[in-house]
């Protein structure tokens, strides 16, 4: 008698993204354009936010925490969509795991490298992501002649949640980070937190129209692409994907700042236990 086992495969599952928050959607976001058919659970550990001023041990813990949830709805690759989280938890979830883990750092590097004429090469990002050293490490990798010059701007993360992106008081606030810019005469400047692009048009206004503002999400969407071709993993369905969202806290709060990211309502929302 022929026994076929039917084994749910991983294949047949959604793209797992997680952040600490909200950010995060920026690269949902980037996902989803790129890949219309692909399913998404999204993970926003909202109840712990921010990571970028933990220590790496306890945002090791929290990555650990929210990959764990993901993993348990099956998913086929797991991206990272927090700055923070990739610079510190990378690779111990690699190890821990068999399906592809992916983080937003190295995409945001590459994406540096290719544009930078000057290869003087600014960094901005959380405290967290900052001391890591983890982003000059990646430019450096793959070019050993870049300068590379880091700058942590925490102040960024609450204005881009409040929604206040324009006006005196954010452009202050990113002078006053970003004036030190001008004497390393960058040419590209990445963004190198997820909240950061909500900003871009304060950014560019204090850093010149001549610097070129790196935003790692597109980067990170086509190398997701690129691993589940390579996987053979692609979504066949003409459909396109279901979106779901997880939540560690007040889902309505989620909703109300996530549609800024998303550039689309965010729903449905459901709360989990971390
Ligand atoms: N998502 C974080 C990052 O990209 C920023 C917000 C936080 O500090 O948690 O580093």
């Amino acid at each position: 008698m022929l026994v076929v086992l039917l084994m749910p495969s991983n294949f047949e599952g959604s793209i797992g993204i997680f952040d600490s928050g909200v950010g995060g959607l920026t690269v949902a976001k980037a996902i989803m354009k790129r890949m219309p058919n692909e399913s998404i659970i999204y993970l926003g550990d909202t109840a712990r936010v921010p990571y970028g001023t933990k220590s790496p041990d306890t945002v090791i813990r929290y990555a650990q925490t929210c990959s764990k949830i993901l993993m348990e709805r099956g998913v086929k690759l797991l991206v990272i969509a927090c700055n923070t989280a990739s610079a510190h938890a990378i690779p111990i979830l690699q190890e821990e795991y068999s399906i592809p883990v992916l983080g937003v750092v190295n995409p945001g590097a590459q994406a540096a490298v290719d544009v930078t004429q000057t290869k003087s090469i600014g960094v901005i990002a959380t405290e967290g992501t900052i001391s890591s050293e983890i982003y000059p490490q990646a430019i450096r990798s793959l070019d050993p002649s870049a300068q590379v010059h880091t700058k942590a701007c925490p102040m960024f993360v609450p204005l881009a949640e409040e929604g206040w992106l324009e006006g005196e008081v954010p452009r202050q606030i990113a002078q006053a980070y970003l004036e030190e810019y001008a004497i390393h005469n960058i040419d590209t400047l990445v963004l190198g937190c997820t909240h950061y692009p909500l900003l871009t048009n304060t950014i560019q206004e204090v850093v010149g129209k001549d610097v070129r503002l790196v935003d790692s999400a597109k980067e990170t969407a086509r190398v997701v692409h690129e691993t589940l071709n390579a996987m053979d993993a692609l979504a066949d369905s003409n459909e396109l994907g279901i979106h779901e969202f997880l939540v560690s806290d007040d889902p309505d709060k989620f909703n109300r700042i996530g549609e800024a990211f998303l550039g689309q309502r965010v729903e449905p929302v459901e709360w989990v236990d971390v």
